[in-house]
C-alpha cells in the first residue's frame, strides 16, 4: 500500500497482486528501477530541456509539453507576490464581475477545453447546481457546456434556453460567454463561438456589454485571439505555450470555470503541488503515481489493455471522461496504448460487472472511491408494513451499503483472480481533485517515458479534421 501524507489521495494496489498465480508484490518492486529512470527523465530531463526552449529538446521528444508540472507552483507563487495582478487574481475577479452581473454562463470548448472544467464541475458543485435558484447557489451563475460537438438541435436547445437572443432586462436573463480553444480554430469551437455570440449580441441591450461577456481562453495567436481583441474583450486569459489541451485543466481552462462556480482555486493548485512533491520523493511501494503506473504496466504485460476506471460516485463520471482523453491521446499511438473506459458504479454493476467477472482478462479495473461524502449518511430508514422487506436493513446507510459493494465487488473479482487497485479520495473537493488531476497527468507521461511513447502531441487526430474540411470544400 502507498499514500501520501494525512487527507492525502491513496493508491491501494493490494488486490492488483496475486502470490498465489506467481504475480507477487515483488513484481512492482523489481519494476522499481524503471520507474525511477522515468521519474528522472520527467522530473530532470525533459523538465531542463523544456526549460531550455526549443532548440534543447531532441526531435524524438518534439513536442515537449512539459509545462503542465510546474504550472500549479507558478500560478500559486505568482499570485501570493501580487494578489490583484497575477493570473489568478484575474482570474478570481472576473469570476466575481460576473457573479454580480449574469445568472448563466456558457462555456464553449472541447476536448481539453472542455472535459476538465466539466469534470470539475461535476465534482465539486451540487449535483442539480443547474436547477437550484440564483439564491440558493449563492449567486454564482448556472453553467452550461456546447462547442464539444456539432449537435444541431443540442446548440438549439441551449439557445432557447438562452432566450433565442431577447433582450436580456434583469440579471436573472443575462448571461456571458467562456470561449476555450487553445489553437482558436478548432471547428466546433469556433462555429458555437460565432452562433452564441450573435445571440449574445442581440440580447445586450448596450452593444458596449458585449465585450464585458465574453471571455476568451486561448494561445497568445490565432483567430480566437484576434476575435477577442476586435470584440475588445477587457479579458483574454492564456493557454500556456508548452501546457497541453488534456495537461491543461490546471490553467485558465479549467480554474476559470471553476472559480466562476464558486470552487477554491486555490485549494486545487494547493493539491496539485502537494501530488507533485509526494511524486518527486516517495520510493516506488510508497508513490502514488508511480505504483499505478507499475500495475497498470505489469498487467498490461499480462494482456490486460483495458484499463476501467470504475467511480463510486455519480459525480466522478465526468472525472473518468477526463481521464479517457487523457489516457488514449497521449499514449494511443504506434499501435500501442491501454484503452480506457470509464464505469459509474453501482450503476454500472447492472451493466457490465458480469463481463468484468467472467468475461475476457484483458482488464484492470482502478476504483476510485470518495472516502468521505459531501452530506450525512442518509439511513434506508423503517417502513411500517415492511412490504419490501427491507426493515431488516433500516439502520444501513447508503455510504455503509457503498462501502459494503466496493468490498464486495473487489472480493468477487479477487476470487476469480482478477486484478483490482484503488485510489482514495479524502473528499470529492478541490483539494483532492488536484491531487487526483495532477496524479493522473504525471502517470500518463512516465508511463509514456517508460515504454518508448511521447505523450505529447496527438498527430492522429489530423486525420479525420483534413477529411471533414475537404468534404466540407
Ligand atoms: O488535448 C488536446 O490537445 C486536444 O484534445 C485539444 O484540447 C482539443 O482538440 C481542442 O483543441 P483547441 O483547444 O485548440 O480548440
Amino acid at each position: 500500500m502507498s499514500s501520501a501524507a494525512n487527507q492525502s489521495l491513496r493508491f491501494d494496489y493490494e488486490n492488483a497482486f496475486f502470490a498465489d498465480q506467481d504475480f507477487s508484490v515483488e513484481r512492482l518492486k523489481a519494476l522499481g528501477p524503471q520507474l525511477d529512470a522515468a521519474r528522472r527523465e520527467v522530473v530532470e530531463t525533459d523538465a531542463q530541456q523544456f526549460a531550455a526552449g526549443e532548440a534543447a529538446i531532441p526531435a524524438e521528444k518534439r513536442p515537449l509539453d512539459a509545462g503542465f508540472f510546474e504550472l500549479p507552483q507558478r500560478l500559486l507563487d505568482a499570485y501570493y507576490a501580487d494578489r490583484q495582478g497575477s493570473e489568478l487574481g484575474r482570474i478570481m475577479q472576473t469570476a466575481t464581475r460576473l457573479r454580480e452581473s449574469v445568472d448563466r454562463v456558457v462555456v464553449l470548448g472541447i476536448g481539453g477545453s472542455y472535459m476538465g472544467a466539466k469534470a470539475l464541475m461535476d465534482a465539486c458543485c451540487q449535483p442539480y447546481f443547474n436547477e437550484l435558484s440564483r439564491g440558493e447557489r449563492g449567486s454564482y451563475p448556472r453553467m452550461y457546456f456546447e462547442g464539444n460537438n456539432v449537435d444541431n438541435d443540442a446548440s438549439q436547445g441551449l439557445l432557447s434556453l438562452l432566450g433565442n437572443g431577447r433582450a436580456a432586462t434583469s440579471v436573472d436573463d443575462r448571461w456571458a460567454i467562456v470561449v476555450i480553444s487553445k489553437s482558436g480554430g478548432t471547428l466546433e469551437t469556433a462555429a458555437a463561438f460565432r452562433q452564441f455570440l450573435s445571440a449574445l449580441k442581440s440580447s445586450c441591450q448596450d452593444p458596449a456589454d458585449v465585450a464585458q461577456r465574453v471571455i476568451p481562453v486561448t494561445g497568445s495567436a490565432g483567430k480566437l485571439f484576434e476575435l477577442g481583441q476586435a470584440i475588445g474583450c477587457p479579458e483574454v486569459f492564456p493557454v500556456p505555450d508548452g501546457v497541453g489541451g488534456r495537461f491543461s485543466i490546471l490553467s485558465a481552462v479549467g480554474l476559470l470555470p471553476a472559480a466562476i462556480l464558486g470552487i477554491n482555486v486555490i485549494e486545487l493548485l494547493q493539491g496539485a503541488v502537494a501530488m507533485n512533491e509526494h511524486f518527486r520523493t516517495a520510493p516506488v511501494g510508497e508513490n502514488a503515481v508511480l505504483d499505478y503506473v507499475g500495475t497498470a504496466h505489469l498487467w498490461e504485460q499480462k494482456g490486460a489493455n483495458i484499463r476501467v476506471l470504475s467511480v463510486w460516485s455519480k459525480a466522478l463520471e465526468a472525472v473518468g471522461l477526463w481521464y479517457d482523453q487523457l489516457l488514449a491521446e497521449s499514449l494511443g499511438k504506434d499501435e500501442r496504448g491501454a484503452t480506457p473506459l470509464t464505469t459509474v458504479n453501482t450503476r454500472d454493476l447492472h451493466s457490465r460487472a458480469q463481463q468484468h467477472q467472467e468475461g475476457r482478462r484483458d482488464k484492470l479495473i482502478t476504483n476510485l472511491i470518495v472516502d468521505q461524502w459531501r452530506c450525512d449518511p442518509l439511513a434506508v430508514g423503517h417502513s411500517d408494513d415492511d412490504q419490501d422487506d427491507l426493515n431488516r436493513r433500516a439502520e444501513k446507510t447508503l455510504p455503509e451499503i457503498m462501502s459494503a459493494a466496493i468490498q464486495g465487488t473487489n472480493q468477487a473479482y479477487r476470487e476469480v483472480g482478477r486484478p483490482t487497485a484503488d485510489i482514495h479520495l479524502p473528499q470529492s473537493n478541490p483539494a483532492s481533485l488536484g491531487q487526483f488531476f495532477q496524479m493522473m497527468m504525471l502517470a500518463t507521461v512516465v508511463e509514456g517515458r517508460l515504454i518508448g511513447i511521447n505523450p505529447y502531441g496527438q498527430p492522429g487526430v489530423e486525420a479525420y479534421k483534413k477529411n471533414t474540411n475537404r468534404i466540407l470544400g
